[in-house]
């Protein structure tokens, strides 16, 4: 069983080694189990879960109900509209309201101060669902999904092929705890925050480079990963990255480079066309449907883990 940590689950590098390896292998069991059918694991029974959205969501948001629902759970969905936390009402007494009604809250904001601010007043555990400044739940599914295809995330090459941003955060954070050779490629300007990559480097346990060479980047990796050059947030500027970020994309050119046994991965949602091409995305060695399907088995594990059992 996994040591317990801090009551919620914000960074990846909040926990140790051991605990996110445990954690990746309780989310094996419980997928298994829920994937035989089985529905007679009720751990959630009698649990309700506030999720609080301040950006839209496909993923995050069906994964985590659907999850939590089928371990006998009750999640509540709070979109942009509803709590408008900040405005209509301040963190520190969403925390703090929302603490007496349920067991868990899960929040996807803007700031990383907000998710921050969340858990510093919530008496219950709280998760982050993606903030500015990184998307620990889903680079938790990613690891649960090269375990799955690669056979151990340990010493996998992992070259991330975009702009420098919440991904690459929590990916950074992941090679600050388990061993593996993560690779950024990004446009000079682009890179991710100097601080994180600092700290991931002083950590010394993944080979970490950043560079702005993708097709020398990619060569005998692994895994391919990519994600959109305008985040959520970033909208208004995604004309000019599409300019700044030209040679950054994922094509059958870049994947060739990569060598066979490379799979290609996106956190998705995908803007086909523009970071990837159509051709890679529905390639056989693309695993992103996959990879959108542990996002559930994975916070399910996360879930388990924040409440205990
Ligand atoms: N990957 C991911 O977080 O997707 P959503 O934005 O749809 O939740
Ligand atoms: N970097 C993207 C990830 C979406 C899941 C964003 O923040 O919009």
């Amino acid at each position: 069983k996994a040591k317990a940590g801090p009551k919620d689950f914000l960074h990846i590098d909040d926990f140790d080694k051991d605990t996110i390896l445990s954690i990746l292998d309780r989310a094996k069991e419980v997928k298994a189990q829920i994937k035989s059918g089985d529905r007679t694991y009720l751990p959630f029974k009698g649990k309700t879960m506030a999720m609080i959205f301040a950006k839209p969501s496909m993923r995050t948001r069906v994964s985590f109900e659907t999850g939590f629902h089928l371990l006998g759970g009750h999640a509540i969905y709070l979109g942009p509209d509803d709590i408008q936390m900040g405005k209509r009402e301040e963190t520190h007494d969403v925390a703090r309201v929302l603490s007496r009604y349920n067991d868990i809250i899960m929040a996807r904001v803007f700031a990383h101060q907000d998710i921050l601010d969340l858990a510093k007043y919530s008496s219950v555990p709280v998760i982050n669902g993606l903030t500015d400044f990184n998307h620990p739940c889903q680079i938790m599914a990613d690891a649960l999904t090269i375990i799955e295809h690669v056979g151990q995330l340990e010493g996998a090459k992992v070259v991330y092929v975009g702009d420098g941003n919440n991904i690459v955060h929590s990916w950074l954070y992941l090679a600050s705890v388990v061993p593996f050779h993560f690779v950024c490629a990004c446009p000079k300007g682009y890179e991710p925050d100097a601080r994180t990559v600092k700290r991931a480097l002083k950590a010394g346990v993944s080979k970490i480079e950043i560079t702005n060479d993708p097709k020398e980047a990619v060569k005998g990796a692994d895994v391919v990963y990519s994600d959109v050059w305008a985040s959520m947030g970033q909208k208004e500027e995604a004309e000019y990255r599409r300019q700044v970020f030209q040679g950054f994309q994922v094509n059958e050119e870049l994947m060739e480079l990569a060598g066979p046994k490379a799979y290609f991965m996106h956190c998705l949602p995908a803007e086909r066309g523009v970071e990837v091409t159509n051709g890679v995305i529905e390639a056989p060695n693309s695993i992103v449907f996959p990879q959108a399907e542990n996002r559930m088995h994975a916070q399910n594990a996360i879930m388990l883990h924040v409440l205990g059992l």
